[in-house]
């Protein structure tokens, strides 16, 4: 039997409903403890420079309500280092940040940057954090990877995720030949990024998948499979009167 696929759940966009009203709910930290009695493996966030949905208060709380595993996603950054030095998380994964995108698009394209990286990757290390790197599937971006001291690579599945067809065949191919070069250099794998209940079999099917990162269409379902229960929810506050 192939080993389990762990599942981190993305809890941003949970931040994200929330900051549209300025409210205390819904409440991300809330969230991550339903999805790890649901069964999720690890709770994810991504604290942006901006801090458009996670913000640093949340960042804390979840460090402290997290029982299972919390992978904190940032940019390459003094200022995260730092911030991920005094949180402990279990997993930094560096990903690249435009204030202008509306999500992380693109990898990191570590192999530019092996001298800033490895620094950077070796004090998270040396405070035994291990270290992810958010690449698209290309040898170059594995092995500068491996070279400044990554654990693991994240692969950047929304290419596949947004073509159809052959494309989407060849982008599976692409993803299979990353998955088999970061597991020959010693590298752990995990893959993220518009992965939805349609299309993430064939991405947990990869060799050497261990661990898929997956929040948008995890919390969009929520809302569906959620709904109709709140709706009878308010319906019963409504009736109390
Ligand atoms: N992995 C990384 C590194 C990401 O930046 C994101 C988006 O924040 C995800 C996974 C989750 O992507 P999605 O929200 O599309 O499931």
């Amino acid at each position: 039997m192939t080993a389990r696929v762990r599942l981190h759940v993305n809890v941003d966009h949970v931040a994200t409903v929330r900051n549209a009203r300025g409210t205390r709910y819904p409440d991300p930290v809330l969230a991550a403890g339903v999805c790890e009695l649901a069964g999720a493996d690890g709770i994810t966030c991504h604290l942006r420079e901006d801090r458009r949905h996670i913000v640093d208060d949340d960042v804390a709380r979840l460090r402290a309500a997290v029982q299972t595993a919390l992978n904190f996603e940032c940019a390459a950054t003094a200022e995260m280092r730092d911030l991920a030095l005094g949180l402990r998380p279990e997993i930094v994964t560096l990903v690249p940040e435009r204030r202008e995108e509306r999500t992380t698009e693109g990898g990191l394209d570590v192999a530019g940057q092996e001298r800033a990286l490895a620094p950077l990757v070796g004090a998270l290390s040396a405070a035994g954090i291990a270290v992810s790197m958010f690449v698209a599937p290309v040898e170059a971006q594995l092995a500068a990877s491996r070279r400044v001291g990554a654990h693991a690579v994240e692969l950047h599945t929304g290419e596949y995720c947004h073509l159809s067809g052959a494309a989407r065949d060849a982008e599976l191919a692409r993803l299979r030949a990353a998955c088999e070069a970061a597991h020959g250099l010693g590298l752990r794998v995990a893959a993220g990024h518009g992965l939805t209940r349609h299309n993430v079999g064939p991405i947990a099917a990869l060799p050497h998948m261990e661990e898929l990162n997956i929040g948008h269409a995890l919390v969009a379902d929520a809302l569906f499979s959620g709904l109709a229960g709140a709706v009878r929810d308010i319906r019963a506050a409504i009736d109390a009167r």
